[in-house]
């Protein structure tokens, strides 16, 4: 299937007729400067936590798309507290939406809102229908918990993992996450965008390719094949 990276940890993607995007934060990203918000299609909003960097431009496309916005019941409500269309679902849970299965799973971060007031606790979701399965981490730690997803989710096709480091888990520990979720075809984000988290890429990818995986680093705004 195909995706679109508007770098960072935000991704849109068309599954089940909808068009479905993650933690939407371009305008404040110089890395994705070619990117215009107001051309990005939304019918769902998915964020994985508060955090400026993955919630910044959700109002603007929220306005304009009238997308449903899909997150921990902090972040649903406080969204829904100012008119926008919301669905609350917490750690564990999963929802039958119409485009597919979305799965709520644990992270290990923090969340609170750019004003510092609190977001709940961050996650991450897996997402599938009868034709794809996927995992978008979200910010986290390398966590045992990601164990849980082949037991509890259908085989991924692909996941959306952070490999900045610094806030989040390394590529290195990305790799060993790629073993516990048993998933062979990972897409890196949370890299690059700032100071923080800037990273070797060809590193990235010998780490990964000596557990056989496969490491994408895709392009910012433009559609990629996974
Ligand atoms: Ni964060
Ligand atoms: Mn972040």
């Amino acid at each position: 299937m195909k995706f679109t990276y508007y770098g960072h940890s935000t991704f849109g993607m068309r599954i089940g007729g909808k068009d479905i995007l993650f933690d939407p934060f371009i305008s404040g990203n110089e890395l994705a400067s070619d990117v215009n918000i107001a051309e990005i299609p939304a019918d769902y909003i998915l964020l994985t936590h508060g955090h400026g960097d993955h919630v910044a431009d959700v109002e603007a496309i929220a306005k304009r798309t009238g997308a449903r916005i899909v997150s921990n019941f902090e972040i649903a409500t406080h969204f829904g507290n100012k008119g926008f269309e919301n669905h609350p679902i917490n750690q564990g849970g999963h929802w039958k939406f119409d485009f597919g299965t979305v799965k709520y799973v644990n992270a290990i971060h923090s969340s609170s809102f750019p004003d510092g007031s609190y977001a709940g606790n961050p996650g991450g979701f897996v997402v599938w229908n009868d034709d794809v399965c996927f995992y978008h981490a979200g910010d986290t730690a390398l966590t045992m918990d990601m164990k849980l997803i082949p037991m509890l989710c259908p085989k991924l096709d692909f996941a959306i993992l952070p490999i900045g480091d610094n806030f989040t888990m390394n590529a290195k520990e990305a790799a060993l996450a790629s073993t516990f979720i048993e998933c062979d075809t990972i897409i890196g984000c949370h890299y690059d965008t700032f100071g923080y988290i800037k990273i070797d890429h060809d590193e990235a990818h010998k780490v990964f390719e000596s557990k056989g995986k496969k490491l994408i680093l895709p392009a910012i705004g433009l559609e990629t094949e996974v």
